[in-house]
């Protein structure tokens, strides 16, 4: 076989066989084809799009590319949540412990931030010592002892998918159907979930604008999770403004532990509920969504969710002290900027993608491959759609390392506000449940 033809194959709408594609993801794994031409299959795919068996093939080979986790032996169901990506969802950061507080084993296999998306490895990663690449024997180990261990693909947990998602971000292929099923399915089997629950995200801010192509996403995802004896469900929510007060790394931590805590913004909750009382409802811990939500609100008042979290923390290697002092322990940035307007009305829009491109302009994300990401940069939001807003009142504070794109990401932050006289319609934020 030879990867030059392969590339135009499939630039010509071809389809590739399973052969074809076992060979290709075997071959940038070991480095026989470098990242170029992978990057210019990536491409033919994002533009011709994939068959349903490519797409079945394409995964596979790529939860092939390492090792699958075995849980043989290890009692109880394993339940994972994966999101197709936001700005400012930092609803891993909670569920996962939450979820494992009510005694359901959440073994998660995370990303890095896509385009202008954050990812929770980042983010977990601004907790100083914090660990994301565990050996497979440390994954298991830590799901027996405490429930719970989020980790990012690895160089023998889909490392396939590693390199194709690093290679994506840098080459604006990231918003393809196929692509990001195969990615997030890959992981799953990977990690040998038994539950996923998937948070499809439509609207300005999220990969997929529209609804109907969310919702195709969703079908897609839950058929091939069957297929691959995963059982999934999905939430079709709205990404048009941003999740939560907080859009950058260690800001979002800090919002999570708050969050734990019983504090923080109630969108997020409302989503932290929803899609938790899911995850125990269809790892059978409770009977119907309601009670899910109900224990799960009382595993916060009791502390329980932020004590797992803790446990996490120290069992990653990472300062649990961030728990008691976020602000001492997570990367501070050097200044705070206050972003004013001088108009008055009602917050009508807030772009999610144009406040997480701003933050990535401040350097919470990559432009390359080997980017470095800055985790003490982002947003802190003060208003939300809807709130009303007065003359010279702060809309949100910039926290800033490097001031070199500072008038880029004020630029892009202010296009994406709008303030009217008219008071804007109630936002729906979870849109559909599907099965
Ligand atoms: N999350 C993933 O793991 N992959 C994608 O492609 C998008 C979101």
């Amino acid at each position: 076989m030879q990867i030059l033809n392969l590339i135009s194959k499939k630039r010509s709408g071809g389809i590739l066989n399973k052969e074809e594609i076992g060979y290709i993801v075997k071959g940038f794994v070991e480095e026989e084809i470098p990242e170029y031409q992978i990057a210019a299959l990536i491409m033919a795919i994002f533009l011709k799009g994939m068959s349903r068996e490519e797409i079945s093939s394409f995964t596979q080979a790529l939860a092939l590319s390492g090792e699958i986790i075995n849980w043989t032996g290890i009692e109880g169901k394993r339940v994972d949540k994966h999101s197709t990506g936001g700005v400012g969802d930092g609803t891993s950061l909670v569920l996962a412990p939450l979820v494992a507080a009510a005694g359901i084993s959440v073994p998660m296999i995370c990303g890095r931030g896509l385009g202008h998306t954050g990812g929770t490895v980042d983010k977990l990663e601004s907790i100083p010592g914090f660990k994301t690449d565990l050996s497979i024997q440390q994954f298991i180990e830590q799901i027996k002892q405490i429930g719970v261990a989020i980790i990012g693909q690895t160089d023998k947990i889909n490392p396939a998918d590693k390199k194709i998602y690093a290679l994506r971000n840098a080459t604006a292929t990231v918003e393809s159907i196929p692509l990001i099923a195969s990615s997030i399915i890959s992981k799953k089997i990977a990690g040998g979930a038994d539950v996923l629950i998937l948070d499809v995200k439509v609207g300005k801010g999220s990969f997929i604008k529209k609804k109907d192509r969310a919702k195709k996403l969703a079908e897609l995802m839950i058929e091939m999770g069957k297929e691959f004896g995963i059982k999934t469900m999905a939430l079709i929510t709205n990404m048009d403004y941003p999740l939560g007060w907080m859009v950058g790394n260690a800001l979002e931590i800090k919002q999570a532990i708050d969050v734990l805590k019983g504090e923080g913004p109630e969108n997020f909750k409302e989503l932290i509920f929803c899609l938790g009382g899911w995850m125990l409802v269809e790892g059978n811990r409770v009977k119907n969504i309601e009670e899910g939500k109900e224990l799960l609100k009382e595993l916060i008042e009791q502390g329980k969710g932020l004590e797992k979290f803790e446990q996490m923390i120290v069992a990653q290697g990472g300062d649990s002290r961030v728990i008691d002092n976020p602000d001492k322990i997570l990367p501070q940035a050097k200044e705070k900027i206050k972003i004013q307007t001088l108009q008055q009305g009602y917050l009508q829009d807030l772009d999610a993608r144009k406040v997480g491109v701003a933050a990535m302009l401040l350097g919470s994300g990559r432009e390359k491959v080997d980017s470095l990401i800055d985790c003490a940069v982002g947003i802190q939001l003060h208003k939300k759609v809807g709130d009303t807003v007065e003359k010279g009142e702060t809309l949100a504070t910039f926290h800033v390392n490097n001031q070199d794109k500072l008038h880029l990401a004020q630029e892009m932050f202010l296009s994406g506000c709008r303030i009217t006289k008219r008071k804007p319609k109630k936002i729906s934020l979870i849109y559909e449940e599907i099965k």
